[in-house]
């Protein structure tokens, strides 16, 4: 597999000013923890409404007018294309502007950018969904669309945790996954609390308990890289090589499309090289990182 192997630019892209943003409004918002939101939006165009397209893993540039613009993952699946969902963490100027933003209020979209999961490699794998935090936002979106397409896929083991009972998110489709008798999910906290009754233990070890096999299979990893850290060798020892492990990194990022040098890691550019990678194809840029 190489960085480019699923590179994806879609036609959508605006042609003429690369950095000129099309218009989406905000449809409905959902407050999923005390810092984090997941924003419904839809493009004022009809027209680019019906053309827009992207995969699953991509990301985009959203602005909020007068403050500037960050790269959000797409955290909704092309195969539920009525609207997009970003989920975003406040957690500086660009986001706390975001969170107050309110129902009908225009935001900049450029995108979809970088390359997305390759579902073609991942097709007829059993795979195994490694998530912390908010880190399960870029996963969620290939979660729905591999559950959509199940026929094409083997098991699906879905580990995911957060710090606590509180900072879980998107608990509505942790429901919808753990009533689907197709996927075993299994949700864990580092700290419960009285109303907890669920496992309690950190993603990495509570992944060496599941113990999914490596045999026909790929793990997606995505959270902090204190999880990241610890749940690759964990994934080394169950026997999946550094090719059977994706992930999908974050940068800093300022245009999105390979030309500012942001986003480099090594010889990488994260924009345009990816956001996703194989384990194999970053472990010597990303020690010092993770
Ligand atoms: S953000 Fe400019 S090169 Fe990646």
């Amino acid at each position: 597999m190489t960085a480019t192997h699923i590179s994806h630019r879609s036609k959508f892209l605006a042609e003429g000013n690369v950095y000129l943003p099309h218009i989406a409004v905000i449809d409905k918002i959902i407050d999923e923890t005390y810092d984090t939101k997941t924003f419904h939006l839809n493009f004022k165009d009809d027209k680019l409404r019906g053309e827009f397209t992207f995969n699953s893993g991509q990301f985009a540039l959203f602005s909020v007018f007068g403050i500037g613009e960050a790269p959000f993952v797409i955290s909704s699946s092309p195969t539920r294309s009525d609207h997009l969902e970003i989920t975003v963490r406040r957690v500086g100027r660009l986001t706390n502007a975001l969170h107050r933003l309110g129902v009908g209020a225009e935001v900049g979209f450029r995108g979809p950018y970088g390359n997305g999961f390759p579902l073609d490699l991942l097709n007829g794998k059993n795979l195994v969904f490694v998530g912390g935090g908010i880190g399960l936002t870029p996963l969620r979106s290939l979660i729905w669309n591999v559950v959509d397409n199940r026929d094409k896929y083997g098991n699906i083991d879905i580990i995911y945790g957060a710090r606590s009972p509180a900072d879980l998110c998107l608990k509505y489709d942790l429901e919808a996954w753990n009533e689907d008798e197709t996927v075993n999910m299994v949700t864990t906290v580092d700290k419960g609390d009285e109303d907890w009754a669920g496992r309690v233990g950190f993603v990495p070890a509570v992944l060496e308990q599941v113990a999914p096999s490596a045999i026909n299979a790929v793990a997606i990893v995505c959270g902090p890289p204190i999880m990241i850290r610890f749940t690759f060798p964990v994934l080394g020892k169950l026997g999946f090589s550094p090719e059977q492990i994706l992930t999908t990194l974050e940068k800093r990022m300022k245009c999105g499309i390979g030309k500012c040098g942001r986003c480099n890691i090594g010889n990488i550019y994260v924009c345009r090289d990816g956001p996703v990678f194989s384990y194999a194809q970053i472990k010597d840029f990303i020690s010092s990182e993770y």
